[in-house]
């Protein structure tokens, strides 16, 4: 029998089809159902980007109503999901508290196939309980949603238990938007996987999750920050830098396995920054590191087209915004539940078990001594 050709990791094997997002990492555009997603960001809300990409089209004003009703309904934590809250160890990391939490939600009406309405009530279900544990931790009780505020400013509100302001608002959405969905990365494909054995949604997403948990998938973000941190101040970039390229160490928040251009993502969320500006000295810093960074990164790696990714912005954002840096990778998570529960909902209407094969490089009966009688 001749070995099927393969692919560690899969690189380069098309696992699906899909009409939700394209990555298009030569040209350096996203595209969502057809739209430019830094368009939208900079132009559309957060819950109309969502019923983009659930529905394959842009609301109307009575389906973005109906929408809105919807994430305000899923708001609401069941009794039995508070107390779990409660009771879980005050050292569990908040992407285990996500974890755990959703999955306590499978009894309500998760039962396959899954809908857009199950995928609105579980994506406006994470915040929520994202802002009940730290106000946990914090000896609090969560304060109670604002039903005038829709889903991003709502995160922000509970977290910072005061009204925020319209610029923090845009930036959480922007970053929101452009994050929501990014083609047949681990997490995704991770939900496609169990979907396709006709598992309910939650599962689905609950294993997308573990996926996301992972440093080499959703842990970049706060490494950026932790970078701009040891540099300090402008004046010490040049050198830092210079002594982590010559170490031939890796900089947090440039380089793309796919994208061999400007990440657009990272663009828009720069030009989002520009309006905070005002607002946060330490985009300063930022600004002063990428252009150092870029230019060295030049220096020591000519022509490998190093550019700065979506982690780079994304730090800026979350930080900028006032998000702590342990609630950025589960920020991510509020943000790509969207993605998600669209490509879980989509390998429903089309579906065919994922069943993959393996080489097996271990040793044949044929091979091997007999083992000796055990009588
Ligand atoms: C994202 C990443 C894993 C993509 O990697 P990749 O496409 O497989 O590229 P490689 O790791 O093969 O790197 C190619 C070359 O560029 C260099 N390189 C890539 N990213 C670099 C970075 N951020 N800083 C310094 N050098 C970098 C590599 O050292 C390698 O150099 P070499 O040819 O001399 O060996 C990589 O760029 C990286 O680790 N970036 C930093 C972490 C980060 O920001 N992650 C978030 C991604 S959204």
């Amino acid at each position: 029998m001749t070995a099927p050709e393969w692919s560690k990791g899969l690189e380069g094997v098309v696992a699906t089809d899909t009409k939700i997002s394209l990555v298009d990492g030569q040209n350096g555009r996203l595209i969502y159902r057809g739209y430019d997603a830094k368009e939208l960001s900079l132009a559309y809300t957060f819950e109309e980007v969502c019923f983009l990409l659930w529905n394959g089209h842009l609301p109307d004003q009575n389906e973005l109503a109906e929408l809105s009703q919807q994430f305000r309904k899923g708001r609401e934590l069941p009794e039995h999901t508070r107390k779990i809250l409660k009771e879980l160890p005050q050292d569990m990391s908040m992407m285990g508290v996500i974890r755990t939490c959703l999955s306590s939600l499978e009894n309500t009406f998760f039962s396959w196939p899954p809908t857009i309405e199950q995928a609105v009530a579980a994506t406006s279900t994470v915040p929520v309980i994202i802002a009940s544990r730290m106000a946990y931790l914090a000896g609090k009780e969560p304060l109670k949603s604002d039903d005038s505020l829709d889903h991003v400013a709502n995160y922000l509100y509970l977290i910072h238990e005061k009204q925020p302001s319209e610029t923090q608002i845009k930036a959480l959405t922007v970053y929101c938007i452009l994050t929501m969905e990014h083609g047949m990365n681990a997490s995704t494909f991770a939900s496609r996987v169990i979907a396709s054995t006709e598992s309910d949604l939650i599962s689905s997403v609950a294993g997308a999750i573990g996926a996301m948990k992972g440093p080499l998938h959703g842990g970049a973000p706060s490494e950026v920050t932790h970078m701009l941190n040891d540099i300090g101040s402008k004046e010490r970039a040049e050198a830092w830098i210079t002594a982590k390229l010559e170490n031939k160490e890796k900089l947090m928040g440039f380089g793309h396995r796919v994208y061999k251009t400007t990440d657009p993502r990272s663009e828009a969320l720069k030009e989002m920054t520009k309006q905070l500006a005002g607002e946060n000295s330490w985009l300063d810093l930022a600004y002063h590191v990428e252009e150092i960074a870029l230019r060295l990164l030049d220096y020591y790696k000519p022509g490998r087209r190093l550019y700065t990714n979506v982690e780079f912005y994304a730090a800026a954002i979350l930080k900028a915004v006032e998000l702590p840096s342990e609630l950025f990778t589960p920020t991510f998570t509020a943000s790509r539940m969207v993605g998600w529960t669209a490509n879980i909902i989509e390998q429903s209407q089309d579906n065919r078990i994922f069943r993959p094969q393996s080489i097996y490089t271990g040793s044949v009966p044929e091979n091997k001594e007999k083992p000796a009688s055990r009588l």
